[in-house]
């Protein structure tokens, strides 16, 4: 069964707040890169490459259901942040407006009835929990290292750490 139009619409853009997501990910980590903030600027970049594929399970979903591909404009993202905390802070509110999208997809595929996007969608509903939290934990330990410089560096080392997640 094709997918409907209404929610090829809303997938597609979807696909957009995935890249979106992906590009303002990006930014933030050129932002930490040119503070000397390499293992920040990793973390970024790790977390611009999951959103990237997240908008590829979408993108590849929506084709095989027989929908159409439109790719949207991605709009610009800021390139200036302030402390480590408020870029992390702007990652937290990004996922938040995140899971929302996600949920009002998964609320016009119940109302449909499109049962295999409802359950394609799950796997995306428990990946929003993931992050937010991963994120919210980074933002705890920053407000700990707040005032201490050497703290803020042994963060920064262990976010150099985090590698790719491969969506299953
Ligand atoms: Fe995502
Ligand atoms: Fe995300």
């Amino acid at each position: 069964m094709n997918i409907s139009t209404e929610l090829e619409v809303a997938l597609n853009e979807q696909i957009g707040v995935e890249f979106s997501a992906s590009h303002s990910y990006l930014s933030m980590a050129a932002y930490f890169e040119r503070n000397a903030f390499d293992g920040f600027a990793q973390w970024m970049y790790v977390q611009s490459e999951e959103e990237r594929l997240h908008a590829m399970k979408f993108y590849q979903y929506l084709n095989d259901r027989g929908g159409v591909v439109r790719l949207p404009r991605i709009d610009a993202p800021h390139w200036e942040y302030g402390l480590v905390r408020e870029v992390f802070e702007a990652s937290l509110a990004q996922e938040h407006a995140v899971t929302e999208h996600i949920y009002n997809l998964y609320k016009k595929a119940q109302d449909e009835s499109d049962f295999a996007t409802v359950s394609f969608l799950k796997w995306f509903v428990d990946e929003q929990v993931e992050e937010e939290k991963t994120v919210s934990d980074m933002i705890d330990k920053l407000k700990m290292a707040e005032g201490n410089p050497e703290s803020l560096l042994l963060l920064d080392r262990y976010a150099m750490e985090r590698k790719v997640a491969k969506p299953a």
